[in-house]
Parts: structure tokens; C-alpha cells; sequence
């Protein structure tokens, strides 16, 4: 498939009319097909069934084998989560920690992976090392961390795509350098899979966690985790039960399974995942190297024609590997007020705190156009919200506001 036949967001949601959705990184939007296939699931389960969990199996099955094919990895290695937020838990309190462990991470995190990484630190004594990463080079990145690793050093846990500046950090890099030092490697992916072609195996990372509902256009409520073999062994689960086990004995033996299905407990709802499956179809047939290559030609213009405004300036601008996800700070502007007043010109875009900017996303289907009528758009609002005399600029509240 080309390029010219990537649909837009206007035809893949066709309650859209004049909105400009540009903030997929939060959650993208409803597409017709997921949810149809949803509602289509949910009206299977109306006829009653004798045995309705093998259905609802055979359906996590498939959803398993469409993610594993994603990432080229197994199925087995495969765990199927409703967020990315509950497979970075699963890995982070299955780990045995001790309390002389530490943990290395960076303030380019999202708050939802360092909030388990401190509850750890509170409820074990775990040490948690924030490496500083704004406006470093990845070379330097690599070498501070170097650094730092020592000994204790059991984990080391970073973004592919930083929820904030759309920075994308040298994993590959980070996980060689994990590896040789015997440290644990998770990779928060929420930002990228979906927009880039992510390959765990090549990248070397013990385990990654993805959502569903961003990059991907899968519906909210889903998502997944990839975990090598031996990890998979290694860790406990944390919320077991019959679907963790192949069995069980009185005196308190387990048989865990030996796939990632041993971090699956029991009984969900199958329905979003069936839509997830189906978006991942959809990805699929589209071509993530297509996705890639249109989202870098429609962010490269967004940053050429964001950095021409006045008082603008584009985070990580000189970042060689451009993405979907851009963020942009802009002279005496409350970016709350900002994205209030595109959100009435019907276009979707969201603040961000650490640092202050606008945040906008580009997925490979917006348009040229729409890019052209938010830059047009934004130039307006930057002159209107600056004519205030006294701009209110919000208090620190990224803890709530992430
Ligand atoms: C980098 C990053 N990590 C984690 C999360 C949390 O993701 P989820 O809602 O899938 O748990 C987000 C959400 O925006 C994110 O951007």
C-alpha cells in the first residue's frame, strides 16, 4: 500500500466532520471497524453458551499470535494487558528485590512507570537513580548511565518514545549495556509501537510494554507485554490464578505455565481485545514501514513550520530520528488556555508539565492539510491568548495532569 491509499482519521471515524484529532499519543480515536467488531463480539455473546470461556480463549489466542506477529516474536512471549501501565507493574513487582537493589531510570519517564518504580523503593528500600537526559546527546545518555550501573544495579527502565518531547532514546544501545552488566532491562514502549516497526528480540530488551489504545488504534483497555523466555520464568506473578497454573497440588504446589499466559489470571472482557486484533489487522495490511515513513514526512513538516513561528520552539529539534510525537514551547502562553482555544477550533491536541509545551501528535492518518489548518489556527491563538496582559501561568501539578 502507498501512500496515497492511507486513509485519514475522517474516514476510519466517520462521525469525524471538521476535526483535527492531533493527539493520538493520549488515545486514538475511535475507528469504525474496531468498533463494530466489538459490538459484532458482544452480540455472539447474547446466545447463551455451554462453555463460554473456550471462545473467549481462542480469541485471546488469536489476539496473542496477532501481537506476537507484530513484534516477530512468539506467542509464547506474548502476556495480553489492559495497559501499558499494568504490564510495567507485572514485570516491576514480579521481581525479587532486596533492599541494597537498585534502579536506574530517567526524568524523561512517564509518570506511570516511575510511580511503581518509587512505590517499590517505598515498600522494599529499593534506590531509585533518575538520570538527567534534557538535551543530552545519546552518547552521553549511554555514557552516564555507564556510569552509574554498579552492582546493585538490578533494573534499568527507560522510554523508547518519551511522553514528552517524542525523544527517542538509544535502547538498543542501553540494553547492550544492561545486558553486559547483568541488569534487568524494561522498556516502556508506549509510544512507540504502532508508529515504528519495534522488534524486542533486536532490540536485546529483556521486556517491553505497550498499549493498545495509542499508536496502535486499538480500543482503551488494552494492551500487552513481551517478556523474554527466561523472564517469564523468572518472575512471579503478581495477580495469579487458573489461567496462570497448568495445575495444582493440596500441599500448595504450583505448575505454572510456561508462557506469558502465566501472567494472565482469569476471566476478562474478550470484546476490546477482539478490536484490538482487528486494528493490528488493519496496521498490518497498511504496512508499518508505510506508517513510519508517512508519519516522519508529516512531522518533519510540522516542526519545519512550528519553528517558523514566532517565539516557538520545537523540543529535541535536532533529534535525527523523527517520529509522530512533538512537542513545542511557546513564549508567554498558558498551554492550557492554548489547548482550550484549539479544542473550540475543533482541533485535539493536549499540555504537557515536564517541561511546559504544547504536545501534538501526527499519525500517519492526518493530513497535510489538517497540519497546515493547525499551524494556521495555532499562529492565531498565540496572537489572541498573548494580547492578555497578565497570562496566568498554571502551578506544577504534572503528578495529577500526566
Ligand atoms: C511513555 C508512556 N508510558 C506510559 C504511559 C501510560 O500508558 P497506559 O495508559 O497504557 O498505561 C503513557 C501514557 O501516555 C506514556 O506516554
Amino acid at each position: 500500500m502507498n501512500e496515497q491509499i492511507i486513509p485519514s482519521f475522517h474516514q476510519l471515524n466517520h462521525t469525524l466532520s471538521d476535526e483535527i484529532y492531533l493527539n493520538t499519543g493520549t488515545c486514538a480515536p475511535s475507528i469504525n471497524f474496531v468498533t463494530e467488531s466489538i459490538i459484532e463480539t458482544y452480540k455472539k455473546q447474547e446466545k447463551l453458551q455451554l462453555y463460554p470461556w473456550i471462545e473467549a480463549e481462542q480469541a485471546f489466542d488469536s489476539v496473542r499470535q496477532r501481537l506476537a506477529d507484530l513484534l516477530d516474536v512468539h506467542h509464547d512471549q506474548i502476556v495480553v494487558t489492559e495497559n501499558t501501565t499494568q504490564g510495567l507493574n507485572m514485570f516491576l513487582h514480579g521481581l525479587h528485590w532486596r533492599t541494597d537493589d537498585e534502579i536506574i531510570t530517567t526524568n524523561g519517564e512517564h509518570v506511570s512507570s516511575l510511580a511503581p518504580c518509587f512505590s517499590i523503593a517505598q515498600r522494599y528500600g529499593v534506590k531509585v537513580r533518575i538520570i538527567d537526559i534534557l538535551n543530552k546527546t545519546d552518547d552521553e545518555i549511554v555514557d552516564e548511565i555507564s556510569h552509574v550501573v554498579n552492582d546493585k544495579t538490578k533494573l534499568l527502565l527507560v522510554s523508547h518514545i518519551t511522553w514528552n518531547t517524542g525523544r527517542v532514546l538509544p535502547i538498543e544501545k542501553l540494553c547492550a549495556l544492561a545486558r553486559a552488566a547483568n541488569v534487568y532491562s524494561l522498556i516502556d514502549g508506549a509510544q512507540a509501537v504502532g508508529q515504528m516497526n519495534v522488534n524486542p528480540v533486536q532490540i536485546g530488551c529483556d521486556v517491553y510494554a505497550f498499549p493498545g489504545h495509542k499508536w496502535l488504534l486499538g480500543p482503551l483497555g488494552t494492551g500487552s507485554l513481551y517478556m523474554r523466555g527466561e523472564i517469564i520464568q523468572a518472575i512471579s506473578p503478581i495477580n495469579p490464578g487458573y489461567y496462570s497454573i497448568e495445575g495444582f497440588k493440596w500441599d500448595g504446589t504450583l505448575k505454572w505455565k510456561q508462557s506469558g499466559q502465566k501472567f494472565e489470571s482469569s476471566t476478562r472482557n474478550v470484546a476490546p481485545f477482539v478490536g484490538l486484533a482487528r486494528s493490528i489487522v488493519f496496521i498490518q495490511e497498511i504496512g508499518i514501514h508505510n506508517i513510519e515513513k508517512r508519519i516522519h514526512i508529516l512531522s518533519e513538516q510540522l516542526r519545519t513550520n512550528l519553528e517558523l513561528l514566532q517565539g516557538v520552539k520545537v523540543n529535541d529539534m535536532n533529534s535525527q530520528i523523527v517520529h509522530g510525537l512533538i512537542s513545542c514551547t511557546i513564549d508567554k502562553i498558558d498551554y492550557h488556555d492554548l489547548v482550550e482555544f484549539l479544542a473550540k477550533k475543533n482541533i485535539f491536541t493536549r499540555s504537557i508539565t515536564r517541561p511546559k509545551g504544547l504536545r501534538i501528535s501526527v499519525h500517519a492518518f492526518n493530513t497535510e492539510e489538517e497540519l497546515t489548518t493547525f499551524i494556521s489556527v495555532l499562529e492565531k491563538g498565540i496572537r489572541k491568548l498573548r494580547k492578555h496582559p497578565f497570562v496566568q501561568l498554571n502551578t506544577d501539578s504534572y503528578l495529577l495532569h500526566e
